[in-house]
């Protein structure tokens, strides 16, 4: 199957970070798959920026490697990567200092757009778009884009709105959560809304429960700083998990549109129930032999920090009143896998007698690895042995479904950065949104620092600690298998 691409306008994106780990491994690896896949024009260009001193030539030798090492398409079509390296240049500016300001506006061009992506520290967000603004660098048109943490807490979050408010307008501000940006989670809502099937079905009456699942495989080694400050409700569930659980819950908004989709967004994070302490389980990772524990980790000899959570969430509105969304999120757990279950409820009455098999339908929706959907549903074994029932799953791998270009689906990052250049940000979340949410964990974070409790301790390789499977069998369910 032939995918259509269709070319973005020039345009000048600026890479505030250019040589950091982002740039490395997404952003530069990522705009070059645009590139080869020639989406983006000859006469976009695209300018590293930090601190360290390199010439032009160092630093597209910089992108050539990461191409080389990141690129999930194109790297060894290497006049293609020539020609993108000639696109790219490089500016030493300290973003929160001096440097050549004067410089880096003489080079962007007028009347194109203009895009400058904080790929940066929290702490240089606000000296960043000062200086921007007060150079007269960015325009009313420039957008800028932010990564995740915004803010720690609500109150720092509405501060960095307010002040990025000073200088531009919420249109120009690109908050990126990449998990908005997996193909698979835009599917969800192509499923949703583009079907009349699931939508009649899509409420409590019908649903028993919802699972929200990102498992990792890896620890929080190499991060460990950052980590112990955040904890998994701050680094995944605040945003990665919440961003999805809105898209399952949400309202169908009138249009495609992004206000409209995030107006609806904002109306589950406001229905939100506070969620009680019998509700959630924190888990941290402990040594086991060939593994370091959580602590190791971290460099520390205690931390109360944790890298799994379980929580069970009520939607407090008509459509979901009833139905539980269970979220869990850890390291170190047994297999890399994301998914979201939706497990509808059992026919009201079999008719085949109760013992036969079969049971409700489930439909999931695979974000990473193996890409795709699959829906459960009960039908007869084969063969003469009178009506026994089997569930199977109707499997769409988008690997199968799409060939090739199923199997290289886009990675997050590059379907993003295309947005931004188009001025889409239908995939970014509004201040008012991630305040929202902020407003929701903070209790949840704040009640434990008073509590001062410990998490409970897990085992790398597994499932996390035992109090995550009694959340669910207490009310006579269970997660499902983690598996890649
Ligand atoms: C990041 C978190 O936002 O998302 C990391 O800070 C996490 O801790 C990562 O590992 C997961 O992203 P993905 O795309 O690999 O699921």
């Amino acid at each position: 199957m032939v995918s259509r691409v269709i070319p973005v306008e020039p345009f000048d994106l600026v890479i505030f970070g250019g040589t950091g780990d982002l740039a490395r491994r997404k952003i530069l690896p990522g705009l070059y798959r645009r590139f080869w896949k020639g989406q983006i024009p000859a006469e976009a260009r695209v300018i590293g920026a930090s601190r360290k001193s390199m010439t032009n030539q160092t630093f597209r030798e910089f992108a050539r490697a990461a191409i080389g090492d990141f690129a999930i398409q194109g790297r060894e079509d290497e006049s293609r990567v020539e020609s993108f390296l000639r696109q790219l240049s490089y500016v030493s500016i300290d973003a929160t200092g001096g440097g050549d300001w004067d410089g880096l506006r003489s080079a962007l061009r007028e009347n194109t757009v203009r895009a400058f992506y904080f790929s940066v520290g929290p702490d240089v967000y606000v000296p960043l778009a000062e200086r921007l603004h007060r150079h007269g660098i960015a325009g009313r048109d420039s957008r800028i884009v932010i990564e995740k943490p915004f803010g720690h807490d609500l109150d720092s979050a509405r501060d960095l709105n307010r002040t990025l408010a000073q200088f531009f307008s919420e249109r120009q501000i690109y908050r990126i959560d990449h998990y908005l940006g997996k193909e698979t989670v835009q599917n969800l809502m192509a499923v949703r809304f583009g079907n009349i099937l699931f939508e009649p079905l899509w409420n409590a009456r019908f649903v028993d429960h919802i699972q929200i699942t990102v498992a990792e495989t890896v620890g929080v080694g190499g991060r460990g700083a950052y980590y112990d400050k955040s904890g998994a409700v701050r680094d995944m569930v605040q945003n990665h998990l919440m961003q999805l659980l809105c898209l399952i819950a949400m309202e169908p908004p009138s249009r495609f549109e992004p206000d409209a989709v995030r107006d609806e967004k904002l109306k589950v994070i406001r229905a939100l129930d506070p969620v009680p302490e019998s509700d959630l389980v924190r888990g941290q990772y402990v040594r086991t032999e060939g593994f370091q524990g959580y602590l190791s980790d971290v460099g520390k000899d205690a931390s109360l920090t944790e890298s799994f959570i379980a929580m069970k969430i009520q939607v407090s509105n008509w459509r979901w009143k009833g139905t539980p969304f269970y979220l869990r999120t850890g390291k170190r757990l047994k297999a890399r896998t994301s998914e979201i279950a939706v497990v509808f409820k059992d026919p009201p009455h079999s008719i085949f007698g109760e013992y036969t098999g079969g049971s409700g339908n489930v439909l999931v929706i695979r974000l990473q690895p193996n890409e795709g959907m699959n829906m459960w549903v009960t039908i007869k074994e084969p063969g003469p042995g009178g009506m026994r029932l089997i569930k199977v799953p109707l499997d769409m791998s988008f690997a199968q479904a799409f060939g090739d270009d199923g199997v290289h689906v886009a990675d997050a990052y590059e379907r993003l950065i295309m947005d931004i250049i188009r001025g889409n940000q239908t995939l970014f979340m509004r201040g008012d949104e991630v305040e929202a949410a902020w407003a929701w964990t903070d209790p949840i974070i704040e009640r434990w620092s008073l509590r001062g409790e410990k998490p409970h301790g897990y085992k790398p390789g597994g499932t996390g600690p035992d109090a995550a499977s009694t959340l669910l069998s207490r009310e006579g369910r269970r997660w499902r298998e983690l598996t890649e």
